[in-house]
C-alpha cells in the first residue's frame, strides 16, 4: 500500500498453493498486472476473478487477498454514492475513487470505468475522458460499454495507448434504454449481435471484454471463438473470468442481489451486529473503559 506496509508475503496472497508463479490469481507476482499478463492467461487457459472497488481501505484487502483485476466500476453510482442507477455518475467522481484505489493496491490492475456521457459523443472524447482516468487517477485501464457501436472509441483509445476492456451484453448505462436490466442475447438475431459486438470490440483493440447478463451456453460460444478473454457477470461458467461487484459478493448490499451473485460473507449484518453493540455500550456506559482512557 505504501512505503510503511511492504507487500505481504507471496505465501499470504490468493491461497495461492499449487499455483504456477505466473497464474494471475494466488501467483507470486509481486508488480502490478498487465494487460500481457491478462492475454497470456487466456493462452494458458486460467480462469481469474476480478471485484469491484471503489475505496482505498476495501481495495487493499482485495489486492492482499491476491484478486488480480479491480474495477472501479460506475456501480459506485449504486453501491458507494446513493444513486439508484448508474447514470448520474460523473468523471470527477470516477477520477476520485479510481485515484484512491489506485492507491490502496500494489499489485492488482486498476481498470476504471468511462461514466455514461463521457465517451459517447465521439472517439475524440473517450479518448479525452481515459486519458483523465490515466493520468489525474493512475488507472492501468479504461473501460466502456457497447459492442460495434463502440468500436472506433475503443480504436483511438487504443491507438493512443490507453488499454480498453469492452463491456457487452446487458449495459447498465442503457437502463432507460433497455428499460431495466433485461437479460440479453435471447433469440437467434440477439445472439448474432452479442457476436458480432465481440468481434468487433476484440479488432478494435480490447484486451479482455465483460458479458453481463448473457445465456452461459452463448458466452461459452463466444468465448471459444475470441482470443482476447472474456469476463462473466451472469454469463455463466464458460467465460475466462469472472466479475462480482463486491458489495454483492460480501453481502453488503441491502435487499435482493440479482440471481447471478453468490455472497460469500454477510458483511451487512457483522457490521451492523458492531453499531449496535457499540451503540448498547456507549448509552450504558460501558465505553470508554478504562483501557481505552487517558489520565
Ligand atoms: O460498473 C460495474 O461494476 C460493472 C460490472 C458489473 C462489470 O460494470
Amino acid at each position: 500500500m505504501n512505503a510503511s506496509s511492504p507487500l505481504p508475503p507471496v505465501q499470504d496472497r490468493g491461497q495461492g498453493q499449487d499455483r504456477p508463479a505466473n497464474s494471475l490469481y494466488g501467483g507470486t507476482r509481486n508488480r502490478r498486472v498487465t494487460v500481457r499478463d491478462i492475454a497470456a492467461a487466456k493462452q494458458r487457459g486460467e480462469r481469474w476473478p476480478m471485484l469491484t472497488a471503489y475505496d482505498a481501505l476495501t481495495a487493499g484487502v482485495f489486492d492482499e487477498a491476491g484478486i488480480p483485476v479491480l474495477l472501479v466500476g460506475d456501480s459506485a453510482g449504486n453501491c458507494h454514492l446513493g444513486y439508484d442507477t448508474t447514470v448520474p455518475v460523473t468523471m470527477d467522481q470516477m477520477v476520485m475513487l479510481s485515484a484512491a484505489v489506485v492507491r490502496g493496491t500494489e499489485r492488482a490492475l486498476v481498470v476504471a470505468d468511462l461514466p455514461f456521457g463521457s465517451y459517447q459523443e465521439s472517439p475524440s472524447q473517450a479518448l479525452h475522458n481515459g486519458v483523465r482516468l490515466l493520468k489525474e487517477a493512475g488507472a492501468g485501464a479504461v473501460k466502456l460499454e457497447g459492442g460495434e457501436r463502440a468500436a472506433p472509441a475503443i480504436e483511438l483509445l487504443v491507438q493512443a495507448g490507453v488499454p480498453v476492456m469492452a463491456h457487452i451484453g446487458l449495459t447498465p448505462q442503457s437502463v432507460h434504454a433497455l428499460g431495466g436490466y433485461p437479460v440479453q442475447g435471447r433469440g437467434e438475431e440477439a445472439a448474432h449481435q452479442l457476436m458480432r459486438d465481440a468481434k468487433a470490440v476484440q479488432a478494435a483493440g480490447a484486451f479482455a471484454v465483460v458479458l453481463e447478463a448473457v445465456p452461459a451456453e452463448l458466452a461459452a460460444q463466444v468465448t471459444a471463438s475470441l482470443a482476447i478473454p472474456t469476463v462473466g457477470i451472469g454469463a455463466g461458467v464458460g467465460c475466462d473470468a469472472q466479475v462480482l461487484v463486491w458489495t454483492d459478493m460480501a453481502g453488503m448490499t441491502a435487499g435482493r442481489v440479482p440471481r447471478f451473485v453468490k455472497q460469500y460473507a454477510n458483511l451487512r449484518a457483522v457490521l451492523g451486529d458492531a453499531a449496535r453493540a457499540f451503540g448498547e455500550d456507549v448509552a450504558s456506559g460501558a465505553f470508554p473503559g478504562e483501557e481505552h482512557s487517558f489520565h
